[in-house]
C-alpha cells in the first residue's frame, strides 16, 4: 500500500507529513494508525525535542476519508475505538510541543487536530472549516471544548454549527493561528520554531506547557463523549445521505 504518512527527523524535530495529494490528504484508518504511532513513539525519546505535523504544500487535509464514513456507517458490526479516535488520545496524552504547518485547506479533523496543537502557521491562502453538521454529524476532538475556550462562544458556534469557513488572517484574529506565512513557506517556518522551542530547557518546557494546557483527562472526557454520540450520528439517516450524495457526486 502506498505510505500516506511520511515520518521524518532532523534538529531533534520529527515531522510528520501527510502525502496524499489526490485525494486532498483525507485521512483514511491507516494514516491515523501511522499519525498516532509517530506521536506515541516519540513520547519517551529524549532526542525528540518537538514535533511537526504538516501537508506539505498547498494543502493541509480534507479531513476524514468519506469513503471510510460510508463504510463505517453501512457496516453492522458493533462501534469499536477507531484508529481515529486512538490518533485523538495520542493528541491529548502528547508531552512534545507540536507545531502545525497549515498550508491550503485543514476541514474537519484538519482544523480541530489543531486545538491540540502548541504553535499553528497557516499560509494565507489557509482556510479553516468544521462541517460537521452538513454531513449530519457532531464535532468531535473534543472540539467542543476547545474551540469556544480559544476563540469564544460566538466564533465557536459559526464555525462548529453553522459550518463557516474561517480565513487564514481571521484564524490569527480567533487566536487558534500563531501567524499568517506565504504560500509555501508554512514548513519552513514551523522548522525555525522547532529550533527555537528545542533550544529551550527541556524540562522546563514540558513542566510549563503542562501548567498552560487543558488537562488531558478534561480533553479524554469529552472526545469520548462525543465519539459516543459521533458514532450514533454516522448511522442517522442524514449522514448516511450526505456521504452517499459526496461519493456519488458528479464532477462540476
Ligand atoms: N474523503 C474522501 N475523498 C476525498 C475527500 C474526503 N474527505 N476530500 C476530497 N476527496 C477526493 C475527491 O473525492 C476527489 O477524488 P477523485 O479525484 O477520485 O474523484 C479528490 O479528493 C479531489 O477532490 P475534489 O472534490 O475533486 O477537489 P476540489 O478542489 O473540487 O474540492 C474539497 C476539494 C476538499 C473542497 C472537496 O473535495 C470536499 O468538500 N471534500 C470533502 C471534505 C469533507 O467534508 N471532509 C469531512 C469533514 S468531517
Amino acid at each position: 500500500m502506498a505510505d500516506h504518512i511520511i515520518v521524518t527527523e532532523e534538529d531533534a524535530t520529527r515531522v510528520i507529513t501527510l502525502r496524499r495529494p489526490q485525494k486532498k490528504n483525507a485521512i483514511t484508518h491507516a494514516m491515523y494508525q501511522d499519525m498516532s504511532e509517530a506521536i506515541d513513539t516519540a513520547q519517551n525519546n529524549p532526542d525528540i525535542r518537538c514535533m511537526i505535523i504538516t501537508g506539505g504544500s498547498g494543502v493541509f487535509t480534507a479531513g476524514n476519508d468519506i469513503e471510510d464514513f460510508l463504510s463505517i456507517s453501512q457496516s453492522r458490526e458493533e462501534h469499536q475505538p477507531s484508529n481515529a479516535i486512538k490518533f485523538l488520545y495520542s493528541l491529548a496524552h502528547n508531552t512534545k510541543p507540536l507545531i502545525a504547518a497549515v498550508d491550503g485547506i485543514a476541514i474537519g479533523i484538519g482544523t480541530t487536530m489543531l486545538f491540540h496543537c502548541d504553535y499553528v502557521l497557516a499560509s494565507s491562502t489557509a482556510t479553516f472549516s468544521t462541517p460537521f453538521i452538513h454531513l449530519g454529524l457532531v464535532p468531535e476532538g473534543a472540539s467542543s471544548l476547545l474551540m469556544p475556550r480559544t476563540m469564544g462562544y460566538q466564533r465557536a458556534f459559526a464555525a462548529l454549527v453553522m459550518g463557516r469557513t474561517i480565513s487564514a488572517e481571521d484564524a490569527r484574529i480567533a487566536g487558534f493561528v500563531n501567524a499568517v506565512v506565504a504560500p509555501g513557506h508554512t514548513e519552513q517556518e514551523a522548522r525555525k520554531v522547532a529550533r527555537e522551542i528545542a533550544s529551550l530547557p527541556a524540562e522546563a518546557v514540558a513542566i510549563a506547557r503542562r501548567l498552560v494546557k487543558t488537562p488531558p483527562e478534561d480533553v479524554v472526557r469529552r472526545i469520548d463523549h462525543e465519539a459516543h454520540l459521533f458514532g450514533e450520528r454516522m448511522r442517522s439517516t442524514e449522514a448516511m445521505a450526505a456521504f452517499q450524495s459526496f461519493v456519488t457526486r458528479k464532477p462540476a
